[in-house]
């Protein structure tokens, strides 16, 4: 019988009883359930690391707008599928304000989470052309997108660009819009899990060749701003959040209003197409559509059919919200600049104890500090570390299920960690190198 930080009969037992047969290849929530039990029969906390939701209070001017709404008996009645007519120019003000773009706010839609947006994206732009298949992920990234792509029974295609920064893009990614074959390109930018964000070399290349090979990029700002190396929180003042938009035509914007808002609950977001993707005319969309314009396909075929558009409610609390970080009432990012802070002690912690950031650079600059960072610790796959972590009271997820090509690797999401959890932190990682000495 191992001497564990958490009981090492119970562990033992609780991951036997739960039928898995290596956490390392659990799913997020399967590692949930385990942890959740664990915790409940040993009475010891874990630092949970596994989940990627917001660790902060909602946006107060959301939430009372949404009530006033409410009140007003807004709950009764159909929202245009198009979003409410207040919303869209504030969304399209925030997009000038906060990214230096501009967008006819036509192209402005709420969807029922950056979620829905991604899947109505999927869905329209990739039937564009019928001689294509579908989309290329510059990974790693969210598994949940390429499951939506797999629903739809469409093709993807993926690279780890890992080893492809910089200059390095710009061939490894023409190598794969060559084949003609690809109709989107998807990645996160501050990027889930790993936290890399793109250098303007890096958009500029992926910009330069979508337009090269008529490619529609489907940018998920989920993090918008939070890579918090440099503030871009000042309405309408550079620096602004990086963009793919500002090199090419061939965009579509998901922004989410889950983290920055800490409103993941109400299930909005917003969805932004370019003016030229807009309205241009793919005559292959009939074979789904009734119309050939991949704006009036996406609103009138997709979302329609998805939701009959979004929460009529949860819009005016996004108004509310994007009318205050716009007219600078409200900063955007102040209040989520605490996961930043969180994860740069928590990342001196884990290099502090023989482990190893695993994606640790942007280019030549160390990587930001924010939602989430990757781990690993010599001698190890990640999966064989998750599973003897559990037992020192941590737990988290492997990247492998993000088309990571680094299998050493862990993700790890500072939001649910409190500061007060921190020396058990630090006292476990120590245990744990003390437990596996490296050489
Ligand atoms: C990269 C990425 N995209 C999209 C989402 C989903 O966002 P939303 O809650 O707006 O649907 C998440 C949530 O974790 C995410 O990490």
């Amino acid at each position: 019988m191992k001497n564990t930080p958490v009981d090492y009969e119970i562990v033992s037992r609780k991951i036997k009883e739960s039928g898995l047969k290596s956490v390392g290849k659990a799913s997020i929530r399967e590692i949930k359930k385990l942890v959740d039990l664990i915790e409940a029969e040993t009475g010891d906390k874990f630092i949970r690391m596994e989940m990627g939701v917001p660790g902060l209070p909602p946006t107060q001017i959301g939430v009372e707008a949404e009530i006033e709404a409410l009140k007003k008996g807004v709950a009764a009645i159909y929202p245009d599928i198009y979003g409410i007519p207040q919303l869209k120019p504030e969304i399209a003000r925030f997009v000038k304000l906060f990214l230096d773009i501009d967008v006819n706010t036509e192209g402005c839609l709420p969807t029922v989470g950056s979620m829905q947006g991604g899947f109505a994206a999927f869905m329209t732009i990739n039937r564009m052309n019928a001689d294509r298949e579908g989309t290329l992920f510059l990974d790693p990234g969210f598994p949940v997108h390429k499951m939506q792509i797999k629903i739809l029974g469409q093709g993807h295609m993926s690279f780890d660009i890992y080893d492809y920064r910089g200059d390095k893009l710009r061939d490894k990614l023409e190598s794969f819009l060559k084949t003609g074959k690809v109709s989107s390109i998807l990645y996160s930018n501050p990027n889930n899990p790993s936290w890399i964000c793109f250098t303007k070399t890096e958009l500029q290349i992926i910009g330069e060749l979508a337009t090269k090979y008529n490619v529609v990029v489907i940018e998920d700002l989920a993090y918008f701003g939070m890579d918090f190396r440099k503030d871009y929180s000042i309405p309408g003042q550079p620096p602004y959040q990086p963009t793919v938009a500002k090199y090419t035509d061939n965009w579509v914007l998901l922004i989410s209003s889950s983290k920055v808002f800490s409103y993941a609950g109400q299930r909005i977001g917003m969805m932004v197409i370019s003016d030229k993707i807009f309205n241009t005319k793919a005559p292959d969309l009939l074979r789904y559509y009734s119309s050939a314009y991949v704006g009036y396909a996406l609103v009138f075929g997709s979302i329609y059919a998805l939701s009959s558009g979004t929460s009529h409610s949860a819009q005016y609390a996004l108004t509310a919200m994007l009318e205050a970080v716009n007219d600078g009432i409200l900063n955007l990012t102040g209040p989520v600049k605490e996961y930043g802070k969180k994860a740069r002690i928590m990342k001196k912690m884990f290099t502090g104890n023989g482990f190893n950031i695993v994606y640790d650079k942007d280019e030549d600059n160390p990587i930001a500090d924010g939602f989430y960072f990757t781990f690993s610790y010599p001698g190890f796959t990640g999966e064989e570390l998750l599973n003897e972590m559990v037992y020192y009271g941590i737990s988290a997820i492997s990247l492998a299920i993000t088309g990571s090509e680094r299998l050493e690797g862990i993700r790890a999401c500072v939001s649910l960690v409190k500061r007060e959890q921190f020396p058990d932190l630090e006292s476990r990682l120590k245990r744990f190198h003390e437990d596996h000495p490296t050489k």
